[in-house]
């Protein structure tokens, strides 16, 4: 399963691609708010940054857009900034509208702000190339979105779908592991979510039971 970095911080996207393999980014308007900077500067610094390595990074479009017709121009202005763009359109039936004039024109694009199973339908109709199911907002007021993401995966493959599933909005290393268990391609989550699903506090107290037993013993030589 691939992992994206669910951000808009160039320092930790960077730290991630290096040290833990991450496979692309996702961000959105939220994501580029807490980055402190202008939206165009951070998209432009993901263009730039990047720009030697195959990266899917998702941009959204501007979110006031309602009609497909402003979407798709508001999608192929920033898509023509970079190769690894990926444009993130909300599911509305006018985004939607959007996707499918967007895959015919080769745009990559990642139909956002998904909640069922019959939205995700539509998306891997139209052939877009992810499908972001999100799946904490929901599991926060206490839905369990196993099934979603299994019934998404079992249409995908019933039809023979390209679609990617990126389960987004992910909070913890047992969602995480869960999305791995149904199968879904991708996974998106913030920077300290990742971290926090590398940590055991057993690893650390094996760690000092270990480490006091090495100063305890006489080491010799090589
Ligand atoms: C995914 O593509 C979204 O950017 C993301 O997961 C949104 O959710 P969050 O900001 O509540 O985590």
């Amino acid at each position: 399963m691939k992992y994206f970095l669910d951000s808009a911080k160039i320092d930790e996207i960077k730290y991630a691609l290096e040290n833990w393999k991450i496979d692309g980014v996702t961000s959105n308007p939220k994501h580029i708010k807490s980055s402190g900077k202008p939206f165009f500067t951070v998209v432009k610094e993901f263009a730039e940054d990047f720009k030697d390595i195959d990266f899917p990074i998702s941009v959204e479009i501007d979110p006031h857009l309602k009609e497909a017709k402003d979407m798709i121009k508001g999608a192929t202005e920033i898509a023509c900034l970079s190769k690894n763009f990926v444009i993130k359109i909300p599911c509305t039936e006018q985004g939607l509208v959007a996707a499918k004039t967007l895959v015919e024109k080769g745009v990559k694009v990642n139909v956002t702000l998904v909640f069922t199973a019959s939205q995700a339908l539509q998306v891997g109709r139209l052939g877009a190339a992810y499908c972001s199911p999100f799946i904490g907002w929901q599991e926060s007021a206490g839905v369990d979105c196993y099934s979603l993401i299994g019934d998404i995966k079992t249409m995908y493959q019933n039809y023979g779908f390209e679609t990617e599933i990126i389960v987004a909005a992910v909070r913890n290393g047992k969602q995480i592991v869960d999305a791995a268990v149904i199968g879904a391609d991708i996974v998106t989550a913030g920077f300290e979510v990742y971290k926090d699903s590398f940590y055991h506090p057993f690893t650390d107290r094996g760690l000092k039971i270990f480490t006091d037993a090495w100063d305890d013993t006489e080491l010799g030589s090589l």
